[in-house]
C-alpha cells in the first residue's frame, strides 16, 4: 500500500506539473484530491485496514495528501500570476505617450479686430446700437437722401426679396435713423457694427457680405473738428500712435461736407509700397457731417442739433494688417487659414 501511495503521489505531481489552465486543473482536483479519488477512498478506508499497518500507512497517506495540496495551490497561484501577466502584456498602455492634443477653439479674426474697434470707440463714450440687416428701400436709401433713381445708388446694389421694399442692407447707415428714432431727443454717440449686403461678383477683392462699423454722434456744437479728431485717435489706438490720418473731400448723399478718411500705410509708413499701391496713403472710412435732411428725417432739427457720422470696413483694414490675399478666406471656414490668427 506505501507503494501504492508512491505511485498515486508521483503520478499525480506529473500531471500537475503538466497543466497550464484553470479547467484542467480543476479536473486534477476532481480526480486527484476529491472525496471519490484513490487517494481518499484510501484515507477513508484506513479504518479498515489491520491495527498495525493503520498508523503508517496512515501517516504517509497523510503526507501524500498534504503534499498534493500544497502542490495543487502553488500550482492554481501560478495560474493565476500567468494570466495576470498575460492581461498586463495584451493590456500594456504607455504612460510615456504624449497625450492626445485638446482642439482649443478661438475667436474669428474678424471677431477679434470688432472687439477691438468697440473697445476704442467705448473708451470715447460711444456705445454699440444694434440695428437690423433685413431693412426696406426706404431706411437704406430715401431716408438717407438717395431718392429713387438717384445715380448714387449705382454704388449700392443689393439682394431684393419678393417684396420689392424689403432689401438686405448695402450698408449700416441706415441704423443711423434707427438710432436716432430710438434716442431722440437725446444726443448721440453710438456705434453700429454688424454685416452688409451686396449684390457683386465675388473676386478676390469683394464679397456679397462684409462688415462695416457706422459711428454717429449727434448734439449741439458739433463741428468737423469733432469728426476730425475722433477719426485721428481712433486710427492711432487702432494702428499705431505713430499714424498720420489726412481728409478728402468726397461725396455721399447723407453727408455734407463728406469726406475719406485715409491714414498713412502702415507697412511702408507712408514711403510707398504694393500695399498701399505706392500712394502712402491707405483708406480706413468714408465720413462726413450729417446732412440737415437726414437729421430731420432722424427726428432731429438741423436749426439747432449738428453731428457727424462714419462708416468704416474693418476687414479692409484686417486684409492690409495682415497681408491677406483674398477676401473670400473671411467666410471659407477654413481652418488653415482661421488658425493663423
Ligand atoms: N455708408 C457708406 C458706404 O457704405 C459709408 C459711409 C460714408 C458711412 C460716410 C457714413 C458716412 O456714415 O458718413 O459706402
Amino acid at each position: 500500500m506505501l507503494e501504492q501511495l508512491d505511485r498515486i503521489q508521483s503520478e499525480a505531481t506529473a500531471a500537475l506539473e503538466a497543466i497550464s489552465d484553470p479547467d484542467a486543473l480543476r479536473a486534477w482536483y476532481g480526480v486527484h484530491l476529491a472525496k471519490k479519488s484513490r487517494l481518499m477512498t484510501m484515507l477513508g478506508d484506513l479504518g479498515k485496514l489491520p491495527k498495525e499497518q493503520r498508523a503508517e500507512i496512515g501517516k504517509r497517506a497523510n503526507e501524500v495528501k498534504r503534499a498534493l495540496e500544497a502542490a495543487y495551490a502553488a500550482k492554481e497561484e501560478a495560474l493565476r500570476r500567468a494570466a495576470l501577466e498575460r492581461s498586463l502584456a495584451a493590456e500594456a498602455y504607455d504612460v510615456t505617450l504624449p497625450g492626445r492634443p485638446v482642439q482649443a477653439g478661438r475667436l474669428h479674426v474678424t471677431t477679434v479686430e470688432m472687439r477691438r474697434i468697440v473697445a476704442i470707440f467705448a473708451e470715447m463714450g460711444f456705445q454699440v446700437f444694434r440695428s437690423r440687416e433685413v431693412e426696406s428701400d426706404w431706411y437704406n436709401f430715401q431716408l438717407l437722401n438717395f431718392p429713387p433713381d438717384h445715380p448714387a445708388r449705382e454704388m449700392q446694389d443689393t439682394f431684393y426679396t419678393t417684396n420689392p421694399e424689403v432689401l438686405l442692407r448695402t450698408h449700416t447707415s441706415p441704423g443711423q435713423i434707427r438710432a436716432m428714432e430710438a434716442l431722440r431727443p437725446d444726443p448721440i454717440r453710438v456705434i453700429l457694427p454688424g454685416m452688409c449686403y451686396r449684390y457683386e461678383q465675388i473676386s478676390a477683392r469683394s464679397e456679397i457680405m462684409f462688415l462695416q462699423v457706422e459711428g454717429l454722434a449727434v448734439g449741439h456744437h458739433i463741428t468737423m473738428t469733432d469728426l476730425k479728431g475722433t477719426m485721428i485717435d481712433f486710427a492711432r489706438r487702432m494702428y499705431g500712435q505713430e499714424r498720420q490720418v489726412r481728409f478728402r473731400a468726397s461725396y455721399f448723399p447723407f453727408t455734407e461736407p463728406s469726406v475719406e478718411v485715409d491714414m498713412d500705410c502702415i507697412l511702408c509708413n507712408g514711403a510707398g509700397c504694393r500695399m498701399c499701391r505706392y500712394s502712402g496713403w491707405l483708406e480706413i472710412s468714408g465720413a462726413g457731417m450729417v446732412h440737415p435732411t437726414v437729421l430731420r428725417n432722424g427726428g432731429y432739427d438741423p436749426d439747432e442739433w449738428s453731428g457727424f457720422a462714419f462708416g468704416m470696413g474693418p476687414q479692409r483694414a484686417t486684409i492690409l494688417k495682415y497681408g491677406i490675399d483674398d477676401i473670400r478666406h473671411f467666410w471659407a471656414n477654413d481652418l488653415r487659414f482661421l488658425e493663423q490668427f
